[in-house]
């Protein structure tokens, strides 16, 4: 698989030596955040066909089968503090429907703040996360991503078929799932050059891939549920949302999950 994946990079692509594979691992943000404090590079990048203990946001897990899906996770250094990485999340989501789109005969969207989903269905999810040296010296961020491939409905826990998705199901066709994971660290790379410079540009190309904006929503934040309606998003990705008492608020992901008034989407 590795020599697969590196055959779709350039020849001169700057993290080209720096991909690692693994049939099998725990989390590929735990292991590369390991790594991250021994001292990996910027650019480095580790591909897993299988994870035994994937995480999600708010503390969740996420499903990661052999062999039909991609666990990828990228370590970046960025020359900045932790409150110019507010947009992060946002940057990653818009550079992985990019990736996705050039991999597969489908038309990805976002779900704010980190799922990809196409059809009202979530084919991908996001977890990025940053290691701080003191409170206010950045020291790596990871972006995590793990993407549905070829799952079948069936081959999903079934809390989540209702909802959950693949590339395969959507496009009708079978995913070469080194293909997308290259095609991921090319717009992942290419998101890195222009993460610091490009916020506004950013911010639009992700508010019209985001479907969220516009709708009804239900705001949890833990057992408590509150009604209202999305009605823009921030320079660092915080969801603006009128509730139903006429009130605005600002919410952020790390706080909160959004779902569709009825609906996950
Ligand atoms: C979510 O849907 O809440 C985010 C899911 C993120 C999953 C990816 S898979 C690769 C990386 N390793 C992990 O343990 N999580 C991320």
């Amino acid at each position: 698989m590795l020599h697969q994946i590196q055959s779709y990079l350039p020849d001169n692509f700057p993290w080209k030596s720096l991909v690692k594979y693994f049939d099998t691992i725990t989390s590929t943000n735990d292991v590369l955040k390991e790594m991250a404090r021994a001292g990996a590079p910027h650019g480095t990048v580790l591909v897993a066909g299988h994870q035994t203990g994937g995480r999600g946001r708010l503390g969740r897990s996420f499903h990661s089968p052999a062999d039909v899906g991609i666990y990828l996770s990228v370590l970046l250094r960025p020359n900045c503090g932790a409150e110019q990485m507010m947009h992060l999340t946002c940057a990653a989501a818009v550079a992985a429907c990019n990736a996705l789109e050039k991999s597969s005969p489908i038309t990805p969207q976002i779900k704010w703040t980190n799922d990809i989903v196409c059809s009202k269905r979530k084919i991908a999810g996001i977890l990025t996360e940053l290691g701080m040296d003191s409170p206010d010296k950045l020291n790596y961020v990871i972006i995590g991503i793990g993407i549905n491939c070829n799952q079948k409905t069936e081959d999903f826990p079934e809390d989540i078929q209702s909802f959950a998705g693949s590339l395969s199901m959507l496009s009708g066709q079978e995913t070469n799932r080194a293909l997308v994971a290259a095609n991921l660290i090319k717009a992942f790379a290419d998101m890195d050059v222009v993460l610091l410079t490009n916020q506004p540009e950013i911010m639009q190309e992700y508010k019209a891939k985001c479907i969220t904006l516009g709708q009804e929503v239900s705001i949890l934040r833990g057992d408590e549920v509150n009604h209202g309606k999305a009605l823009d998003i921030t320079s660092d990705g915080g969801l603006i949302v009128q509730y139903e008492d006429g009130t605005v608020h600002t919410v952020s992901s790390g706080e909160v999950s959004v779902r569709g008034l009825y609906h996950y989407i």
